[in-house]
């Protein structure tokens, strides 16, 4: 029997038109992932995940290959895919909950006035923000800005929930909150998830399986790991797990030991030498 993927990456490949001539930042990215599982993204900066992520939700358009989801070419942004940025992106002069509720209306699936402010109501307190529900963005904290953003994209119903390092921008503290709402919502929801990030423990905490990027350019998957701990995850208890530390510990290898992205002492010194000092910029003027 074969098993039918929702969403399939095939031989995704981008070139950025620069003035330099075009920029390969993508090549031969091939994944395939199925309906409920929770995917990180995890590489050095700048070697792709935004653009990966981006041409999922149908904000790039790949040069190569293409992506497919439950049989449909993507080719534009959809309600099907919600996208979570780093940067809460609400909009500044609506409530909390006239945000969600935006969202809930541009996806027009037939719900009554009643069942509009239900679903926005149900939404806010899956993300525990019911009580600061008519809050201006400017009125509530960067972790609350988030959950609102979360609680958006949640109310689309989106088949697919992309987030691009959601909780980068927060304290360790509201980092930690944000993931276990975000466990929880995905053990009673059953989306599938794509999410971005940079913090190792986050990926192994979260994820089904940790898809790690080569470093650009024509950056593809490096090496993927399934991280088969039983849900639901306590971070406390996992602490001491001997698998969940080889699971980070393996994350770690790739970055720091493969994909290692340190100039060496040397070359940076010969970098910093080349750059004229202030000085001698300034007796250039004179
Ligand atoms: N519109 C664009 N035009 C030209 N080059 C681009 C464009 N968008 C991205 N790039 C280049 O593509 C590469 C990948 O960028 P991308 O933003 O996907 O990286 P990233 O892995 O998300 O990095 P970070 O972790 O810093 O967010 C980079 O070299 C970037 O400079
Ligand atoms: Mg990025």
């Amino acid at each position: 029997m074969t098993t039918k993927h929702q969403l399939e990456l095939t031989q995704v490949g981008i070139d950025f038109p620069t003035p330099k001539g075009p920029f390969t930042a993508l090549r031969d990215v091939n994944l395939r992932i199925n309906k409920g599982e929770f995917i990180s993204l995890i590489g050095h900066s700048g070697c792709g995940k935004s653009t990966v992520l981006n041409i999922v939700a149908g904000l790039h358009q790949a040069t190569t290959g293409g992506v497919i989801l439950d049989n449909q070419e993507v080719n534009e942004p959809g309600p099907e895919r919600a996208v979570v940025f780093q940067n809460h992106s609400l909009l500044p002069w609506l409530t909390a909950y006239k945000n969600v509720e935006l969202a809930v209306k541009q996806t027009r699936n037939g719900r009554t006035k009643k069942e509009i402010k239900e679903w926005v109501e149900h939404n806010l307190e899956l993300v525990h923000m019911s009580h600061a529900a008519d809050k201006l963005p400017s009125e509530i904290s960067g972790g609350m800005k988030q959950r609102v953003g979360i609680a958006r994209a949640l109310a689309m119903e989106p088949k697919v929930l992309l987030m691009d390092e959601p909780f980068g921008a927060l304290d360790a503290l509201t980092r930690a909150h944000l993931q276990d709402s975000v466990m929880e919502i995905h053990a009673e929801l059953g989306n599938t998830v794509i999410m971005i990030t940079h913090d190792v423990d986050e990926a192994v905490l979260l994820s089904d399986r940790i898809v790690m990027m080569t470093n650009g350019p024509a950056a593809t998957i490096g090496e993927i790991l399934s991280i088969e701990l039983e849900r639901p995850r306590n971070r406390i208890e996992l602490a001491d797990n001997a698998q969940y530390n080889h699971y980070r510990h393996e994350v770690l290898k790739f970055l720091y030991e493969k994909q290692r992205k340190v100039e060496s002492v040397a070359a940076h010194r010969q970098k910093q030498s080349a750059v004229p000092k202030l000085a001698e910029l300034k007796s250039d003027i004179a």
